[in-house]
């Protein structure tokens, strides 16, 4: 593919990928993708937006080649870091060694890793910095997170295109680059929403407050189709995946995964679920772990402000159902998140000790002693399981009282 003219002055010079099936490990890419990449045009010479993942160094050249000289180039901005859209960074800094580079804050400590250049020339830029050149403003706007930490964004003034990096991109190759052209990407743009996107919701809702203070004609992403036509709709799609519903009147939502094998933990899980049924504002929910599937971990796990996990200790181990579950948290917030542990044993115990340091790794908060049970728990200890669950409940709740683990 060659340099695509997408407004006056600005070019697509991005490159196709459309062989690749997964993505950063985690993400299934059934129609390949592309690095997309920018370039503008103004009366005292050349700004490039991003460049490619390295093996597409060649093709992505070609583009620039097309419409502009290297000596041209005053200007470098890099939205994000990350090797699909770094990887011919250096070469090009080698190719226009004049241009400055634009980076954020965040991106400093980074971009020498990145490029294995210890000299890389770079400055930093955030939300209200803006870069003049001839007949062009670029003003760039700090959306950390989004995917990485350093990642921001970029609007120009004069054409109102918002640069937004990896945000509102999708993971599917269509050579007629533009929304209204390429096949039906919907799927696309939901899923890498999903994967990338949605541990972030709080930054993604930060973004779109300084997105919504612009008037934009296109959103020209770093992944998939160009967003000209409509771009209002997907800006919206993302305002309303990442905002959260109160549809349960302000009731707290306290989820129990357990699995047993011969229902000590199971018999647990019970007195603490009613344990937390005593309390009017929470929502208690139990479930065993084997049978669930990932689809409803995610969305119980999301909703839910409390995670009591329940294992029994299986060969000096938790059960692999139980690493499932907390794997999902990858692709969820943390944020405001409380977990408690609980699992019967029969001689070391060590599973819930595991899924308690696991919890705090994650960053839950996790204000409650593991309840371990030897065996069976005989009714003094099922009375303590309800209180356990009781106490929980008070610190869904609010309850000031908390012991810091
Ligand atoms: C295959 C197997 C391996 C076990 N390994 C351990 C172990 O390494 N450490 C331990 O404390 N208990 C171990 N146990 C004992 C269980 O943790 C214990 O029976 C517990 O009460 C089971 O609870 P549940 O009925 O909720 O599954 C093992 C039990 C089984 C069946
Ligand atoms: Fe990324
Ligand atoms: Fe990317």
């Amino acid at each position: 593919m060659s340099a695509v003219k997408i407004k006056r002055d600005v070019y697509y010079i991005g490159v196709s990928d459309p062989d690749i099936r997964t993505f950063d490990i985690i993400m299934k890419t059934a129609n390949g993708t592309t690095y997309n990449a920018y370039l503008v045009k103004t009366t005292q010479g050349v700004i490039i937006l991003d460049t490619v993942k390295e093996e597409f160094s060649q093709e992505f050249f070609e583009n620039i080649e097309s419409v502009c000289r290297y000596e041209e180039i005053k200007y470098i901005v890099m939205h994000h870091l990350e090797p699909d859209h770094s990887g011919a960074l250096l070469e090009l800094t080698k190719k226009a060694p004049q241009a400055k580079v634009f980076i954020s804050p965040m991106a400093g400590p980074m971009i020498k890793a990145i490029t294995g250049k210890e000299d890389i020339e770079f400055e930093n830029v955030w939300t209200n910095k803006e870069l003049k050149l001839g007949d062009k403003t670029l003003k760039f706007l700090s959306t950390p997170n989004l995917h990485w930490p350093e990642t921001m964004s970029s609007y120009l003034v004069e054409e109102k295109v918002l640069f937004s990096g990896d945000v509102f991109g999708s993971h599917y190759f269509d050579s007629r680059v533009f929304n209204d052209l390429v096949g039906d990407f919907e799927y696309a743009f939901k899923y890498y929403y999903e994967h990338i996107m949605r541990p972030f919701k709080s930054d993604v809702i930060n973004a779109i407050k300084l997105y919504e203070k612009l008037d934009i004609d296109i959103v020209a992403t770093l992944h998939g189709p160009v967003l000209r036509k409509n771009p209002h709709e997907y800006i919206e799609l993302y305002k309303k995946w990442s905002t959260k519903t109160d549809r349960l009147h302000g009731k707290k939502i306290v989820s129990i995964f357990y699995v047993t094998s011969y229902k000590n933990t199971k018999d647990m899980a019970e007195r603490i679920y009613d344990g937390l049924e005593s309390s009017e504002t929470l929502i208690a929910n139990i479930y065993d772990l084997m049978a669930l599937d990932e689809q409803n971990m995610l969305s119980i796990l999301e909703e839910s402000t409390g995670i009591i996990i329940g294992t029994p200790t299986i060969n000096s181990d938790a059960p692999k159902p139980v690493w499932d579950l907390l794997s999902c948290m990858m692709l969820l917030e943390k944020k405001g998140k409380i977990g408690a542990c609980f699992g019967s044993f029969g001689w070391s115990g060590e599973a819930v000790d595991m899924i308690q340091a696991r919890l705090k790794a994650l960053k839950f908060r996790v204000p409650l002693e593991p309840q371990k049970i030897k065996l069976v728990p005989t009714k003094m200890e099922l009375n303590e399981s309800y209180n356990f669950g009781v106490e929980f409940g008070e610190i869904v709740n609010g309850k000031m009282m908390e012991m810091t683990l």
